[in-house]
C-alpha cells in the first residue's frame, strides 16, 4: 500500500514506534523555532538540561510577540534571547524583523524537513511541504538537544481541492470554510493533507495561510505537496536549491476525505468570538466597523497586503475608523516600501505598523469599547484583543480593505459593484523576495557567548515526583473551550513576566476568576474541572507550569487540546478525562480525591482511576497516557526526567 505525504516524511524521521494512528511515535526533528514569549523558558530549560549546543540542523529564535520595549523587562527578555541564541548556536531574529512563521517561511523552511516550534501556528510552512508541529517549550528544548519528539500518530485526512478560486474569494475563505464545516475541534488528532487538481492554482503564500489556520481546527499539522509553485517560491526567495519534489503515492490510503470545490467559495467571515463562527460576509453586511487590521502570521505577507493596498490605492478609508497594516515580516514591509505601496497605504489614511504580532494578542491597537474590529488574523477568542467583551471578526485582506473603504462590513463584490471601478486584486508575488537580512544574526556572527539575565529572568520551577495521594478542592469548574488565553492571558502587562513564574502565576485563570491564584496558593492541593477541549489555543506551557506552581495537581476535563495535554504531563499534572454526567455532578468547591495509589497506578499502566467526591459519591475517570507520558508524570515532569536520563548516560 502506498503512503501519504505525511507518512513519507514521518517514516524518514521515525526513531520509535509504528505509523499506526493513535500510537505514540518518536521522530527526529530537523529544525526548531521559538519566539519571545515562549523562548525565554525554552532556553532556561535548555540551560537546566546542561546542554552545550543546539543539536538540530537549525534553530531559530524570533522576537515577535512583544516587540514594543515599553518596559525594561521586555528588552531584558530580548537581550537574554539574543545571548542564548549566541551561546548555544541558534539564529537570532531581532525584535521588529517579523513574526516567527513569516520569517521562518522566508528564510529556513524547506520541503521534507521536520520542524518543531514553541508556537501553535508552527504548522505554517506546511504550505511548502515541511512537516511542522507546534509543541510546548520543554519539548522544543529537548528536541533542540537532539532528543526525539513524541506525538500520537495522527490520522491523515485528504482534503481534495477542485476548481479554482473565483474573483474576490481567497485562500482565507478556504480555511474559513473548513472551520465552518469542521469546527475548532474538527482537526484534533488529524493531519490535513491537501491534494487534488485545485492545489496547483494556489501560490505558496496562499497555501501557508491555509496551513497556518489549520491550527484553529485543532489539527496536529497541515501540509501541501510540492510542485512548480513551491520551486518558484523558493527560487524567488533565493533558495531554489532547497526544492525537493514531494507528494503522496497514488494508492495512498487516507482516514477520511473532504472535498472542497474552490470555485464554490465566496467571501466568508468569522463572527465573534470563535474562529469557527463562520458565515458569508453578506450575512453580516452593514455592521459598523471602527477598526480594520491587516497583518499577522496568517495574512501578513507581501501577497496578502498587496491586494489591500491595491484596493485602497487612490481612495481614502472612512473617517470614522482606523486601519492598520502590520507587515508580517520586514521583508514584506521592505518590498512594499520599495515598490511604493507603503506610500499608497499611507496616502489612503492607513497606519503602517512595525512587523509584530502585537494586536493579535492585545498588545497595541486595542479596539475601543463596544466597537467592531475586522482583522485578517486567525483567532478572535473573547478578550484576546486586549479588551473584554470585544467584537472581533476574522476575514481576508480583501474583506478587511472593503470594510475600511465602506465603514461597515461589506462583501467586496458588492462594494466593487457600487464603486464601479474596483477590480479583484488577485494574488501577485514579487519578482524576487530581495529584502535585507540585516536583522538576522547567524550563529557564526553571534554577538554574545554567555547568557545575559536581567533581574526579571527567574528560574525554572520543578515539581516533586508523583506521590500516592492526589486530592483537594475543586478550585474552579470551567466550561467548554477554555483557551490558554484564559489560563495565562497574553496581554502586555502580563507577558513581561513570562520568565518570572513566581510573578506570572498570580495571573493564572484571572480572566475566569480573579481570586483563583490566591485560593490555589492557599489550598496547595487544588483540582481543576473543565468541559470539552480544555487548553485549546496557543502552545504556551506557562498554562500548565503556573497552575503546577500554585499547587494544582490534577485537571479533570471532558476532553483536552493536544498541546496542552502534553504540557500537563510535562509539568507533572495528572490529566483525567471525565464523562458529561460526572462533569455535571461536580460543583466548584467539591472535595475530590483520587482513590487509587496514583504513582503506583500510573506506573503500572492503569487506564482509569476512581475519583471520590465529597466522600459521598464515586465516578470513573479515564487516563490514556503512553508509557513515556507515564514515566514523565511519575518523575514529576519532563525536565526532571530528562535531567535524570542525561545524568545516567
Ligand atoms: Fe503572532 Fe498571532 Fe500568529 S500572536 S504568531 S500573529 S497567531
Amino acid at each position: 500500500m502506498g503512503q501519504t505525504l505525511t507518512e513519507k516524511i514521518l517514516d524518514d524521521h521515525l526513531v520509535e514506534g509504528d505509523l499506526e494512528p493513535g500510537e505514540e511515535i518518536g521522530i527526529e526533528i530537523d529544525q526548531v523555532l521559538t519566539q519571545d514569549t515562549t523562548g525565554t523558558m525554552v532556553w532556561l530549560q535548555f540551560e537546566a538540561l546542561e546542554l552545550d549546543e543546539v543539536q538540530t540542523e537549525l534553530a531559530a529564535q524570533y522576537c515577535d510577540h512583544q516587540t514594543y520595549q515599553f518596559d525594561f523587562k521586555n528588552t531584558d527578555d530580548h537581550r537574554f534571547l539574543r545571548s542564548a541564541a549566541g551561546t548555544y548556536g541558534a539564529y537570532f531574529s531581532r525584535p521588529g524583523n517579523g513574526i516567527c512563521h513569516n520569517v521562518h517561511k522566508e528564510n529556513f523552511a524547506a520541503p521534507g524537513k521536520t520542524m518543531l516550534g514553541s508556537d501553535s501556528h508552527t504548522p505554517t510552512p506546511g504550505g511548502l511541504g515541511e512537516l511542522a508541529i507546534g509543541a510546548g517549550g520543554l519539548d522544543v528544548a529537548v528536541a533542540m538537544g537532539g532528543g526525539p519528539y513524541f506525538v500520537e500518530m495522527p490520522e491523515v485526512v485528504n482534503v481534495r481541492l477542485e476548481g479554482e478560486l473565483p474573483e474576490w474569494a481567497s485562500a482565507k475563505d478556504l480555511i474559513l470554510e473548513m472551520l465552518r464545516r469542521l469546527s475548532v475541534k474538527g482537526g484534533v488528532g488529524k493531519v490535513f493533507e491537501y491534494t487534488g487538481p485545485g492545489v496547483e492554482s494556489l501560490s505558496v503564500p496562499e497555501r501557508t495561510t491555509i496551513t497556518n489556520m489549520g491550527t484553529e481546527l485543532g489539527a496536529t499539522t497541515s501540509i501541501f505537496p510540492t510542485d512548480d509553485r513551491t520551486k518558484d517560491y523558493l527560487e524567488r526567495q533565493g533558495r531554489g536549491d532547497e526544492y525537493v519534489e514531494l507528494s503522496a503515492d497514488d494508492d495512498a490510503e487516507y482516514a477520511d476525505e473532504i472535498v472542497v470545490d474552490l470555485s464554490d467559495l465566496e467571501p466568508l467571515i468569522s463572527t465573534p468570538s470563535m474562529p469557527d463562527n463562520v458565515v458569508p460576509v453578506r450575512e453580516v453586511a452593514g455592521e459598523d466597523v471602527e477598526q480594520v487590521i491587516v497583518g499577522s502570521c496568517t495574512n501578513g505577507g507581501y501577497a496578502d497586503i498587496l491586494p489591500a493596498a491595491k484596493m485602497v490605492e487612490g481612495r481614502e478609508i472612512q473617517k470614522d475608523l482606523e486601519m492598520i497594516v502590520a507587515p508580517g515580516s520586514k521583508q514584506a514591509g521592505e518590498l512594499l516600501a520599495r515598490e511604493g505601496w507603503t506610500a499608497e497605504l499611507m496616502a489612503a489614511g492607513v497606519n503602517v505598523s512595525e512587523s509584530t504580532c502585537g494586536p493579535c494578542i492585545g498588545i497595541g491597537h486595542v479596539p475601543a469599547s463596544d466597537s467592531v474590529s475586522v482583522r485578517t488574523f486567525n483567532r478572535n477568542f473573547e478578550g484576546r484583543s486586549g479588551i473584554e467583551n470585544d467584537s472581533v471578526y476574522l476575514c481576508s485582506p480583501q474583506v478587511a480593505a472593503a470594510a475600511a473603504l465602506k465603514g461597515e462590513i461589506v462583501d467586496p463584490r458588492d462594494l466593487a459593484e457600487e464603486l464601479g471601478d474596483m477590480e479583484s486584486p488577485g494574488v501577485e508575488l514579487p519578482d524576487k523576495y530581495d529584502g535585507s537580512k540585516a536583522d538576522i544574526i547567524e550563529p557564526d556572527e553571534a554577538v554574545d557567548d554567555e547568557l545575559i539575565k536581567g533581574p526579571n529572568i527567574g528560574d525554572v520551577p520543578l515539581k516533586d515526583p508523583l506521590g500516592a495521594d492526589i486530592g483537594g478542592e475543586t478550585l474552579l469548574k470551567m466550561e467548554d473551550n477554555i483557551t490558554t488565553d484564559h489560563i495565562i492571558p497574553a496581554t502586555s502587562d502580563i507577558l513581561k513576566y513570562r520568565s518570572n513564574i513566581d510573578k506570572l502565576s498570580e495571573f493564572t485563570l484571572s480572566r475566569v476568576d480573579e481570586t483563583f491564584a490566591e485560593r490555589a496558593k492557599a489550598s496547595d492541593h487544588g483540582i481543576l474541572v473543565a468541559g470539552e477541549n480544555y487548553g485549546q489555543g496557543s502552545s504556551r506551557e506557562h498554562a500548565a507550569m503556573c497552575p503546577m506552581y500554585l499547587g494544582v495537581e490534577a485537571v479533570l476535563a471532558q476532553s483536552f487540546a493536544r498541546i496542552h495535554k502534553a504540557n500537563l504531563y510535562n509539568f507533572g499534572l495528572l490529566p483525567l478525562t471525565i464523562d458529561a454526567e460526572t462533569y455535571d455532578r461536580i460543583e466548584q468547591g467539591d472535595h475530590i480525591e483520587v482513590v487509587d495509589d496514583v504513582a503506583e497506578a500510573v506506573r503500572s499502566g492503569a487506564e482509569e482511576f476512581t475519583i471520590r467526591v465529597n466522600d459521598d459519591w464515586e465516578a470513573t475517570a479515564a487516563f490514556d497516557a503512553s508509557e513515556r507520558e507515564r514515566e514523565i508524570l511519575a518523575a514529576g515532569g519532563k525536565l526532571t526526567l530528562t535531567k535524570q536520563q542525561y545524568e545516567e548516560d
